[in-house]
């Protein structure tokens, strides 16, 4: 594991129930099967898929939240697969998570400067009364809050704000990576640019390295510097976000991307994309588990399993070759002026330059 990589997986596997004897007839949940990843210092790292595919799972058993059933997880050059007691509070500190629902997520009674002020219990008791208030007060700062907000309670904010408050205690730890899990998905889309703004921001100024997990490309395609498509507990493609987005080369991830309405004039267009449902995590298909919805699908896909293979683009498809060719990618660029302006966002969060999100939260719309 070299230096610059801050977190990597190898071929961990995670199932749930399955009663384990050979003739039982409960099978288990093969939620992860045999991911292998490495996520770099201080880049943008984002896993993508749709409902069900394994994006929740991996994170857990990433941040050591869940146990893997199989392979390893090291973060920091630290086997961490199975750390318990002292190392696993350790790794809470450093490793921190960003829930989807910053309603469900924030206990409603307690303040938000409790709520900041917490993690530093742990993490720092040997802090004074007092340097914790200046602590809660910068972090807070850092999220575009105000630091008299900490007097207030989480019913007192909207979604955006909410969200906010989460990610500072998410910072209060000073963690060297941040999860978030769906992050944006629950707020409103005006906010979203926000708070994904606000989050490449922090990875920028703190040299945090981030990973984003969600099932709307349209979320990550400007934010990530790499991504990771997952399909039914595998990874299909993962390479630099910029490649797979413009020549994408797996046919899930084909029809991914051409899900993504686009603005044509005045009208949003969607393509034709993925047939039928996600099949069963407890009977997978045999071969490419993409075979039962791939239209490209041949003999040797229902046979054969094919290996996540190339150098930093990768893919895994026996004939993506013959595939990647005939993908025309939708139109990236949306016309109306609301859509301009959230993608002018996007893009500068993207150049990791100056990027100016509100940052007082009694202007914010929500
Ligand atoms: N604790 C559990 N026990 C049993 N099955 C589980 C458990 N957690 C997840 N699963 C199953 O594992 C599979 C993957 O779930 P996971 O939550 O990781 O998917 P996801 O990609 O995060 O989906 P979503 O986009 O809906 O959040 C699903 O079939 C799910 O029902
Ligand atoms: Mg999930």
């Amino acid at each position: 594991m070299s230096d610059d990589v801050i977190l990597e997986a190898v071929d961990v596997v995670k199932h749930f129930g399955g009663s384990g004897g050979w003739l039982s007839k409960k099978r288990p949940v093969q939620a992860v099967d045999g991911v292998s990843l490495q996520i770099r210092r201080g880049e943008t790292f984002a896993i993508v898929g749709e409902s069900g595919c394994g994006k929740s799972t991996l994170a857990r058993v990433l941040m050591r939240l869940l146990e893997p059933t199989d392979g390893s997880v090291r973060f920091d050059g630290k086997d961490i697969s199975h750390a318990q007691g002292t190392d696993l509070t350790a790794l809470r500190g450093d490793m921190q998570f960003i829930f989807q629902d910053p309603f469900s997520s924030l206990n409603p009674r307690m303040s938000v400067g409790k709520l900041v002020g917490e993690p530093l219990e742990v993490h720092a008791p040997e802090m004074g009364a007092q340097d914790r208030r200046a602590r809660v007060a910068t972090l807070l700062q850092q999220v575009g809050l105000r630091p008299e907000h900490a007097d207030r309670y989480p019913h007192e904010f909207s979604g955006g704000q909410r969200q906010r408050i989460g990610i500072a205690r998410a910072l209060a730890a000073e963690p060297k990576l941040l999860i978030g899990d769906e992050p944006v998905s629950a707020l409103d889309v005006s906010v979203q640019a926000q708070v994904i703004n606000l989050l490449a921001d922090l990875r920028g100024a703190l040299g945090l390295t981030l990973v984003v997990i969600a099932h709307d490309l349209g979320v990550i395609r400007h934010m990530s510097d790499r991504v990771a498509v997952m399909y039914l507990g595998r990874i299909v493609e993962m390479g630099r976000a910029e490649e797979v987005f413009a020549a994408p080369r797996h046919p899930y991830t084909q029809a991914l991307l051409a899900a993504i309405p686009v603005m044509d004039g005045a009208r949003p267009q969607t393509r034709p994309s993925l047939l039928g449902e996600l099949p069963s995590p407890s009977d997978p298909p045999t071969g490419c588990r993409f075979h039962t919805r791939c239209p490209h699908k041949q003999d040797l896909c229902v046979a054969q399993s094919p290996a996540l293979a190339g150098e930093g683009h990768q893919t895994a498809c026996h004939y993506w070759e013959e595939i990647a060719g005939a993908f025309e990618p939708p139109a990236p660029v949306p016309k109306s002026p609301a859509a301009e302006a959230r993608f002018a966002l996007y893009r500068a969060a993207a150049a990791g330059g100056a990027v100016h999100h509100k940052t007082d939260p009694a202007t914010e719309e929500d």
